[in-house]
Parts: C-alpha cells; structure tokens; sequence
C-alpha cells in the first residue's frame, strides 16, 4: 500500500521531535546508530569539504558526524520542525556547522548537482521511494554517492497507518527493491551489506528504556516527571510492552525484517 506522503509526515513532524523518543532512542535514530553511520561515510571516501546533504536527519546526529569527523560541508533537511530545533541545538553545542532546512525529500529545494554526497538513513522508507529517489538523485552531482541504510521486510507487516510508516515497516523495501530502484533512478550500485544484527541491539535497548521509564512513571507518578510525565504515562503496562519487543524480536529472528546499507556512485 502506498500511503499519502504527507499523512506520513505530519505523523513524523511530531513524533521525532519529541524529546521522549530521543530519551528512548538515542539520539542517533537508526539501526546501528553512528557505527553504521561511519561506515557508510567510510565508503563514500569523500574529500574533506565535500558537499553532503544528510536527508531526513532527525536530530542531526549523522550530520554532525560528517561535519566533525570527516570535514564535511554539511546541509541537512528535515520535515520535522521540531527535531531541526533540537538538532540546531545540538550542532551548535557541538561546534558544527550544519545548515538545516525544513523540506521534504520529495521536495528538496536545492538545484539540480549541488551534492557531491547524499545520506538517507531510515527515511526513504517512511514515504514514496521512488520519488524520493529520483528527487535525490537529481540534486546530487554526476560521480557522486548516495549512502542508505534502510528497514527490509519479506512481507508486509500489519500495524495501523501511519505508525507503521514511521517506524519503516509497512514500507520496508523488499528484497533486492533497494538495488533495484537505486538503478533505475541513475546509480550504479558499488556496495551492499546486511545490518540486520543491529536491529537486535536497537530492538534491546529501547526495550529496557522503555520498561525503565515505565517503572519510573508508575512509582513516581507521572506528575513527578515534568514534561516527560503524560507521555511516560502512556506507555502502557509492562506485559503489553514486553509482548510487542518479543513479537520485534521474532520478525526478526525469522528473517522477515532486516536491515540493509546500499553504497552507490550517480551515473
Ligand atoms: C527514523 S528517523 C531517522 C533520522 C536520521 N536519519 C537518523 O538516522 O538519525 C526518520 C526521520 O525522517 C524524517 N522524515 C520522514 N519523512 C520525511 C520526508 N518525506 N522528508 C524528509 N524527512 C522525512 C522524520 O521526521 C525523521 O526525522
């Protein structure tokens, strides 16, 4: 099923923004967080200055990556206003200079070439791919790289829209799709590897956050809990909670979600 873009945006606009999903995720919003991140700048073996837009960078932290560590000329975009706000903040605490701009990537507003380099982690699959693809490939330059990391998925896994679209799910790339639609919108694919194991590790740490922040509401009360409090509140009980980390757990022990990085060189 192919969803309207922009219910999958208003739906993201809010909730990574919210400070509850950095406090439970980490500010790093993908499978394998900065390592996966690294390896993917690793392999693009971009030039220090090198123009990169990081697109759908949440809280900037990729962006922030390869502003600091790489020497990267950086450009981010977000749909999500809130998460620029936070993500400005952390860039400026951190003494990187990134500029972030609200746009879609369905609608990038940046000519045709202008990068030599474009991240897109976890996102493509949160909305159309083709176009978003094809949008990305045309702002990127002749020579240059993409670098994705993204969910995959055998079969479509049944959670109620738009959630499922945020959390890459009901739009997770097929097998071999990724590739396939990287071709077709002017790449040559120069690398490919399974992430799949990092999604254990994520699956595992939100799990005990989750429960952590849980106990913590119900003890406290979550009026003890300033801004945090009605969303901790909502939560749920511990047994629901646990239900649905084991049900992760088993797509992915099962081989039907998985997670995969593509490197690849615009024709
Ligand atoms: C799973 S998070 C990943 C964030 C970041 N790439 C990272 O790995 O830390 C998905 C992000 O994509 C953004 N997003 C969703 N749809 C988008 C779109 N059409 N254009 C730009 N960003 C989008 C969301 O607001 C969210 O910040």
């Amino acid at each position: 099923m192919d969803i309207a873009p922009s219910a999958v945006e208003a739906c993201c606009a809010g909730l990574y923004g919210h400070p509850l999903v950095e406090l439970i995720a980490g500010q790093s919003l993908h499978p394998g967080g900065l390592a996966t991140t690294r390896r993917l700048l690793g392999e693009a073996r971009l030039p220090p200055g090198a123009h990169l837009l990081d697109a759908g960078c949440g809280l900037g932290t990729s962006a922030r990556l390869a502003a600091l560590e790489f020497g990267l000329t950086v450009d981010a975009c977000d749909v999500s206003a809130a998460a620029l706000r936070r993500a400005t903040t952390l860039a400026a605490n951190a003494g990187a200079a990134i500029r972030f701009t609200e746009a879609s990537v369905l609608r990038l507003p940046y000519a045709d070439g202008t990068f030599d380099s474009v991240v897109a982690e976890c996102v493509l699959s949160t909305t159309s791919k083709r176009r978003a693809l094809d949008e990305v490939r045309r702002v990127t330059a002749s020579g240059g790289t993409l670098l994705v990391s993204d969910v995959t998925a055998t079969d479509a896994i049944m959670a109620p829209e738009p959630l499922a679209s945020v959390l890459c799910l009901s739009q997770a790339w097929r097998p071999g799709e990724l590739e396939e639609l990287v071709v077709s919108a002017g790449y040559t694919v120069a690398r490919a590897w399974d992430e799949t194991t990092s999604i254990s590790a994520l699956i595992d740490r939100v799990e005990a956050r989750i429960t952590l922040l849980a106990a913590l509401a119900r003890d406290a009360g979550s009026d003890q809990l300033g801004d945090f409090g009605p969303g901790l509140a909502r939560l749920g009980d511990p047994g629901r909670v646990a239900a649905v980390f084991d049900e992760a757990r088993r797509l992915v022990r099962d081989g039907r979600v998985g997670y995969s990085a593509v490197v690849a060189r615009a024709d």
